[in-house]
């Protein structure tokens, strides 16, 4: 949440700053802003509420004059609306101060420091602006440090003092931040998108450090008063520039729709030895799946429902319990688990503030941690036991499309590996569950390929403020992330149900022409599911009904149909996710939203 960016080099900041704020605008586009440093060695501020084109104008009439140095920021509101002078930067004194985060403490510095006559904003980061201007006497490092040791919460701040033109610091704990000393000049940001034009070689800001940036050269400290001992890791970037562009897509949403079959094949076939699911290019071991006697699966959002997915094709092959738990709330929970527990976190960017904590809660009780994770150098990457990256290039989307299909792909790799180092599939039965998870690739392909179809489809829920999908079983648990792809982009009130749970109450939001998405391709629970869409057909619903190609349907049952191709029931996730996400994305085109942008939505949760 929050984009932050700083350059200081011999390019002109303004440039870099607003385009690396727009590579940075799906971490938040409540408000954006700048500070730059002028020939003068004076600090000018330009903020503006909306996105970061609003404040592009704006710089344009009240910005003149050259800048080498500067910092910027995109806003997701925490502390205090959407303001002007809400926005960051925030400046006190000769502070000038950009935030991600949040300060749980600032009512106690307020008072401590007696900033309420002072502050002009009502955000949390302008009391951290004050106070650390309170605490400046001319050495940056240290009234950073002693700011530092006031502060509870999670940050990361990028900071310019007036008395010291062309440097700029950062610090960070908990909320991410990449650097990299460049030809160009120095930079850091939340995020490598913005630095990818400059620089393929960067490193992660380690938590608990004050970077310092000058124009050639990035300089690390620890807390202490010294240079940190070991300067961070190098990292290459494995993405090139072109797979954070729109590429001709009129969104990124529809680019990502239609990268995942190369994103399955990335995730996939590197972990493919002899025909059976490998790990040991990754370093996990197969005792982590043998030595367990349960699985505890963390997630939020679309990754946690990647995870039920998960759950619902390993207990019945594994016979062990396997538990999917909503990360925000396992966090404060006493968990069962224990040095016996297989604890797998899932994240997209790796970076979600309470998938992070459930993690760290996990490593206390000594369970064994596997994180699937696609942002490479991400914290949950970095402080999980084991890592299976996959494969899906940067996502940029706000809504999740491809690192759901590849972090299911990870997962049946994974519940594959672990059925066949337990012993329950043979290697013959392990290589058919791969062969038909590799058959999905075209699966999806074929679906992608209906997508005008499945624009007329959306083109009939357009107008619908509610709408319901059904599904049992496997079923349930792909309509649970097909209603939240829906409302989180088109702001139609969606929700899922187990099919045969509506008529305990539910069934009384049925009425004429309430279009309920029925999910139909579990054949043990097929017929069931029939009666169940027959129920709501007779109250009046409009049906949309998705099946494989094969299934024979009384033609009276459904009011449009989405045929997909005929996978083993256990595979057929791939392709209704790459339809259940094409409804959302031309559901939110038709009603002309923001697809990649939707309202109060951020990319990136890295608040509680
Ligand atoms: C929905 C969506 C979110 C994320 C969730 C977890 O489309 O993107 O629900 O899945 O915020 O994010 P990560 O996977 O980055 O931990």
């Amino acid at each position: 949440m929050c984009g932050i960016i700083g350059y200081t080099g011999p390019l002109e900041a303004p440039k870099i700053l607003l385009e690396g704020l727009s590579a940075l605008e799906y971490r938040g586009y409540d408000s954006a802003g700048i500070a730059l440093c002028m020939e003068d060695s004076k600090i000018c501020l330009a903020k503006k509420t909306g996105k970061v084109k609003n404040l592009e104008e704006y710089c344009k009439k009240m910005i003149s004059g050259s800048a080498h140095s500067g910092i910027g920021h995109t806003r997701w509101a925490t502390h205090g609306g959407v303001t002007d002078v809400n926005a960051h930067p925030h400046r006190a004194g000769k502070v000038v101060l950009i935030h991600n985060g949040i300060i749980e403490n600032y009512h106690a510095l307020t008072d401590r420091f007696h900033l309420q006559d002072r502050l002009i904003s009502q955000t949390d980061s302008e009391v951290a602006a004050q106070t650390l201007n309170e605490l400046y006497t001319g050495d940056p490092l240290e009234a950073i440090r002693s700011l530092i040791g006031l502060l509870e919460g999670s940050y990361s701040f990028c900071i310019m003092f007036e008395d010291q033109p062309g440097v700029i610091y950062a610090i960070r704990n908990i909320s991410p931040l990449v650097a990299a000393s460049t030809p160009s000049g120095s930079m850091l940001a939340s995020d490598l998108t913005a630095l990818i034009p400059y620089t393929r070689q960067y490193f992660v800001v380690p938590e608990q450090h004050i970077v310092k940036l000058t124009p050639y050269k990035v300089h690390v400290y620890n807390l202490d008063d010294t240079f940190s001992k070991d300067y961070p890791e190098i990292m290459t970037v494995n993405w090139n520039m072109d797979a954070a562009m729109k590429n001709g897509f009129p969104h990124f949403m529809l680019k990502e729709i239609h990268e995942q079959p190369e994103a399955m094949r990335n995730t996939i076939l590197p972990r493919v030895s002899k025909g059976l699911p490998c790990f040991s290019d990754d370093g996990i071991p197969d005792h982590i799946f043998e030595n367990c006697d349960q699985v505890q699966i963390i997630a939020c959002g679309t990754a946690m429902y990647a995870g039920m997915v998960a759950r619902a094709i390993m207990q019945p092959v594994l016979r062990i319990p396997i538990t999917v738990s909503i990360a925000s709330e396992f966090r404060y929970e006493e968990p069962l688990i224990d040095e016996k527990s297989l604890v797998i976190i899932i994240s997209q960017s790796g970076e979600t503030i309470d998938t992070l904590a459930a993690l760290r809660l996990a490593q206390k009780c000594g369970s064994t941690t596997l994180a699937v994770v696609n942002v490479k150098g991400s914290t949950i990457a970095r402080e999980s036991d084991y890592v299976l990256y996959t494969h899906a290039g940067p996502e940029i989307a706000v809504a999740s499309t491809k690192a759901y299909s590849v972090q299911l792909a990870a997962l049946y790799m994974v519940s594959c590996r672990m059925a066949l180092v337990r012993k329950k599939y043979t290697k013959e039965q392990a290589a058919n569950f791969l062969g038909e998870l590799l058959d999905v690739i075209p699966a999806m392909e074929n679906v992608i390929a209906q997508k005008e179809h499945i624009r007329d489809v959306a083109s009939h829920i357009i107008q619908s403020p509610d709408v319901f999908f059904i599904g049992r079983g496997l079923d349930y648990a792909f309509s649970l992330e097909g209603a939240l792809k829906l409302k989180e982009i088109s702001y139609i009130h969606s929700e899922a149900y187990a099919a045969g749970e509506l008529k305990h109450g539910t069934i009384a939001l049925i009425s004429d022409q309430v279009p309920v998405i029925a999910i139909a391709t579990q054949q043990h629970v097929y017929s069931k599911t029939i009666s169940n869409i027959r129920e709501v057909k007779a109250r009046g619903a409009y049906i949309i009904l998705l099946v494989k190609e094969n299934a024979v349907v009384d033609e009276n049952l459904a009011d449009l149909q989405i045929r997909i191709p005929d996978v083993a029931d256990h595979f057929t996730v791939f392709p209704i996710a790459a339809a259940l996400q094409l409804i959302a994305y031309y559901t939110s085109l038709g009603k002309h939203l923001d697809v990649d942008q939707p309202r109060n939505l951020a990319k990136s949760v890295t608040v509680e």
